[in-house]
C-alpha cells in the first residue's frame, strides 16, 4: 500500500514538472501528510457561504484591476448555483475567494460560518481538502494515470487511511457512472468521460461543495447535457454545487442564477421550470458515428 502511495506521488511530481495540472496539484499538495488534523468548530445552523461586500483588487504595480466591486450573497447547504457573466467580469475570482484559493482584499468570507480570513494556512488548506471539490474546464488529469488513480490521488493529501483512499476512488467513479472504465488512461476515454472522471476527483474527499469553473465549456452540447445530468443527481443528493458557465442552456439546469457584470452581481433569480438533464438527453439526437 505504502509502495502504491509513493508510486501514485511520483506520477504527481512527474507530471507536475511537465506544463499541465499545475493548479490542481497545486491546491491538492498543500496539507502536510502527517500530524494532527486542525481542529475547527463549525456551528451548524449558518449558511454554507455568506459573502459580505467582497472587493478584489489585483495589483499590477502601476495600475490595480478592481475585479469584484462589493458582492454580497449568501448560499445555502443543497443549492445548486449557476454564475454567468461576460468574459472579466469576475467570474473566476469569486470562485477562487469562495475555493479558498486566494481572498477578498476586503469584505468577508464566512464558510460554514468561520470567516476564512481569520484562518491560518494550515486550516484553510485543510478546510480546501476537505470541505470544497473543484472541477475546471480542462479536466487537469494527470496522463500517465489510470482514472481509479486520479481519483484516488487528492486523497493521499486528506488524511485519509491507506486503503480507504482506493475504496472512496472507485464509489466516487461509481457515482459518475465510469466504475467500468477505472483501468483506462485519460487519453482512451472521451471528453465527457474525462470531465467525469474529473467530477469523481473533485467529489473523493467528500466535499460539502463542489465549484465547477466552466465544466462544459471544453464539451458538445449533448455531453454538456449529461454532465448536467451527473451535477443534478449529485444535487439531488444533497450536494451544494457552484458552477460558472457562459452558456443560458446549460445554467437553466441549475436551481438559481447569479448574473456577474464588471465585477458587480446584477441579478440573482431562481429557476422557473428547471428542466431534468436526463429528459432532455432523451430528446436529443444521439450523436452520429
Ligand atoms: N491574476 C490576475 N492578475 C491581474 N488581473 C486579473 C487576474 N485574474 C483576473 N484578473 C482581471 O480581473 C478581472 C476579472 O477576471 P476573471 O478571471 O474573474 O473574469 P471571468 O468572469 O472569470 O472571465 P472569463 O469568462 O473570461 O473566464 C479581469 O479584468 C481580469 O483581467
Ligand atoms: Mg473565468
Amino acid at each position: 500500500m505504502l509502495e502504491h502511495q509513493e508510486r501514485l506521488r511520483a506520477l504527481a511530481a512527474a507530471d507536475r514538472r511537465g506544463v499541465s495540472n499545475i493548479l490542481i496539484l497545486k491546491h491538492m499538495a498543500t496539507i502536510p501528510h502527517s500530524g494532527p488534523a486542525p481542529v475547527i468548530a463549525i456551528p451548524s445552523d449558518a449558511a454554507v457561504i455568506r459573502v459580505e461586500d467582497v472587493h478584489k483588487y489585483y495589483d499590477l504595480g502601476e495600475t490595480k484591476v478592481h475585479a469584484l466591486r462589493g458582492v454580497t450573497l449568501d448560499i445555502s447547504k443543497g443549492e445548486f448555483v449557476a454564475i454567468m457573466g461576460s468574459s472579466g467580469s469576475g467570474k473566476s475570482t469569486f470562485m477562487n475567494i469562495l475555493g479558498c484559493l486566494d481572498k477578498p482584499t476586503t469584505g468577508r468570507y464566512l464558510l460554514n460560518g468561520i470567516e476564512v480570513s481569520s484562518l491560518s494556512k494550515k486550516e484553510l488548506a485543510f478546510i480546501r481538502n476537505s470541505q470544497i471539490g473543484f472541477v475546471f474546464q480542462g479536466f487537469n488529469l494527470l496522463a500517465r494515470t489510470t482514472a481509479l488513480e486520479n481519483v484516488e490521488l487528492p486523497t493521499l493529501y486528506a488524511r485519509v487511511d491507506k486503503g480507504e483512499g482506493q475504496n472512496r476512488a472507485l464509489e466516487a467513479l461509481r457515482l459518475v457512472g465510469l466504475a467500468d472504465r477505472m483501468k483506462h488512461y485519460p487519453s482512451q476515454l472521451s471528453g465527457g468521460q474525462q470531465q467525469r472522471v474529473a467530477i469523481a476527483r473533485g467529489l473523493v474527499n467528500r466535499p460539502a461543495i463542489l465549484l465547477a469553473d466552466e465544466p462544459t465549456g471544453n464539451l458538445d452540447s449533448r455531453t454538456s447535457v449529461e454532465i448536467m445530468e451527473v451535477f443534478q443527481t449529485l444535487n439531488d443528493g444533497g450536494l451544494t454545487i457552484i458552477l460558472v458557465t457562459h452558456e443560458p442552456d446549460v445554467a437553466q439546469f441549475a436551481r438559481r442564477v447569479l448574473q456577474f457584470r464588471d465585477g458587480r452581481l446584477k441579478s440573482d433569480h431562481t429557476v422557473k421550470n428547471r428542466p431534468r438533464a436526463e429528459e432532455v438527453l432523451r430528446n436529443m439526437p444521439a450523436v452520429e458515428d
